[in-house]
């Protein structure tokens, strides 16, 4: 296989979410630059579907010490504090550039934008485009981008990150819908490629969740922190099957839906009788599991989410895709309600970063969900979106800045990853085959309650899967073969960091925890994994 294309930018952005098309329209105004999706950009990801909202601090009751606070306090005090004092200084600027940029946002009756309560928040700081957040915010970000000179490339897939003479990453290849290998090449590189909670059975994610950034990164020689903090969001749907895992905001507990099991019972009141439906998203989905687990769940292994209580008018203007969403089911949530179970909804740990989005390897920048450190052990809802516009600015900002060249693309790197494309001819296994199996291994053994004999086995199971010879029956096929290898990188990744962690902190529960740590005082830091090295941080001093 020969390289078809070569593409050179002061800037190349891998990934159209969020974070990807804030940090091209930043780099933008610093050279060339280069963005790449895989999928058609604002289609595809997990930002246009966020519902529920943006955390940003807009009023005076409120205060960016505040939301420090809370988002270190949700995080189990993993996040890297750094990071938390720019995500909640930065957040507010960010929502003013959507704004302006002409993203509409519900208002208060005197034209301020609204803000509802989200869980682990001691003040109502989540902004909202009633349930549709994510997609109004990505509509306005490529209308931005659109007037920029960033060149597009959509439907192309990278599959590796490639270093220059200098040994700093340099580009990466990629491949386009007919499978045709594209070579890009820059002076720096954001990698913004989103999650993978798409390796567990039940996810919220796109397809497109499938951690690429996460594996590529990896095999580049990056160091990642956190991985096996997997947040479940407590409420996805239960059934038709065929939308099993799919979001059911927190906007709808934030209006004031409350849980309950099937014996009809406020259950929370069980769990955090302070904070009840409210509380952060690792309690209650806990708590909906031990409900299930525990039979009092329904038949379809849900609890019930109801806002019948609440005025239609109040459902049908601050929850309209919930409403659609659910008629499509054949349940109309004015009169009854929902049913909800826990689904795999977003990764906390990723490539380790500084302020300026600098990763462990040169050359080489990282925004937004495929990071770590901002939000620590558990992302309180809303945070993530404000994580995309703070950090993809900040990832733009200062890829935009480098001065350094990085030199000729190392052949032969290249042709390490043609050779690794064409083996896949010659595979035996049917990529779709190993994925079921490998997400099926994630959910039942890798899922919210661990134990280290589950996660051991789990991870032999992974390493197996791993091993196997990925067949591609054509040049289109190559992608589903690269796709599930990473795949099985980011869930042994997960794997790895779990067993890492002897203590229960946030999303992370080990029902055979050998220590029992306050979280607030834990010794334990980061878990980080590389190719070099791997293990668990001590702390001195509490944050
Ligand atoms: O529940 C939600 O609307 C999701 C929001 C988030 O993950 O931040």
């Amino acid at each position: 296989m020969l390289v078809d294309e070569i593409v050179d930018a002061h800037v190349l952005v891998i990934g159209s979410g969020g974070a990807g098309a804030r940090a091209a329209i930043e780099a933008s105004r610093y050279g060339d630059v280069v963005l790449v999706s895989k999928t058609i950009a604002g289609k595809g990801g997990c930002t246009t579907m966020a519902e529920g909202g943006f955390n940003a601090v807009l009023r005076d009751q409120d205060s960016t010490g505040v939301h420090r606070e809370d988002t270190l306090k949700g995080g189990a005090y993993l996040n890297d504090p750094a990071l938390v004092d720019l995500l909640t200084r930065e957040a507010p600027e960010r929502l003013a550039d959507l704004v302006r940029w002409g993203a509409v946002f519900d208002v208060t009756d005197d034209r301020q934008v609204a803000q509802r309560p989200f869980g682990g928040q001691r003040f109502p700081r989540t902004c909202y485009a009633g349930d549709r957040t994510g997609h109004e915010m990505m509509m306005t970000l490529l209308d931005r981008l659109d007037a920029t000179d960033t060149q597009l490339y959509q439907e192309v897939s990278v599959v590796d990150l490639v270093t220059g003479e200098k040994g700093a990453v340099a580009g990466a290849v990629a491949l386009d819908r007919d499978g045709d290998p594209i070579l890009f090449s820059a002076d720096a590189t954001v990698l913004a490629t989103g999650g993978g909670t798409q390796a567990y059975d039940i996810s919220t994610n796109s397809a497109a969740g499938t951690g690429d950034g996460f594996a590529m990164a990896y095999r580049a020689g990056a160091e990642l922190i956190d991985m096996e903090m997997v947040q479940f969001h407590p409420t996805g749907a239960v059934y038709p099957y065929d939308a099993r895992g799919r979001l059911v905001t927190e906007a709808v507990r934030g209006e004031g839906g409350i849980l309950l099991n099937a014996r009809r019972e406020r259950f929370m009141q069980r769990y955090d009788p302070d904070r009840m439906e409210l509380s952060t998203r690792d309690v209650v989905a806990r708590a909906i599991a031990t409900e299930v687990l525990e039979g009092r769940g329904t038949s379809r292994g849900g609890v019930y989410l109801d806002v019948t209580h609440l005025p239609a008018e109040r459902i049908e203007t601050r929850l309209p895709v919930m409403l659609e969403q659910f008629l499509a089911y054949g349940v109309d949530i004015r009169r009854e309600p929902m049913e909800v179970a826990p689904t795999a909804h977003h990764i906390m740990g990723g490539l380790r970063i500084t302020p300026e989005c600098r990763t462990t390897i040169a050359g080489l920048f990282a925004c937004g969900e495929v990071t770590g450190g901002v939000h620590g052990a558990n992302r309180l809802g809303g945070n993530a979106l404000a994580d995309t516009q703070v950090f993809g600015k900040r990832a733009g900002e200062f890829a935009g800045k480098t001065q350094e060249q990085s030199g000729r693309v190392d052949p032969a790197r290249v042709d390490g990853v043609l050779r690794m494309l064409d083996a896949f001819f010659e595979g035996a296994v049917s990529p779709a085959d190993v994925k079921k199996d490998l997400k099926l291994t994630m959910w039942n053994q890798a899922g919210i309650f661990r134990s280290a004999p589950d996660l051991r086995t789990a991870l032999g199971h992974i390493r197996r899967l791993a091993d196997r010879r990925l067949f591609a029956a054509s040049a289109a096929n190559l992608l589903d073969c690269c796709t599930v290898r990473n795949m099985c990188t980011t869930a042994s990744l997960i794997v790895r960091c779990a067993l890492l962690r002897p203590e229960n902190r946030g999303a992370h529960v080990r029902r055979d925890a050998e220590v029992a740590t306050d979280p607030a005082t834990s010794p334990f830091g980061h878990t980080y994994v590389s190719l070099a090295r791997e293990g668990i941080e001590r702390r001195e001093v509490p944050v």
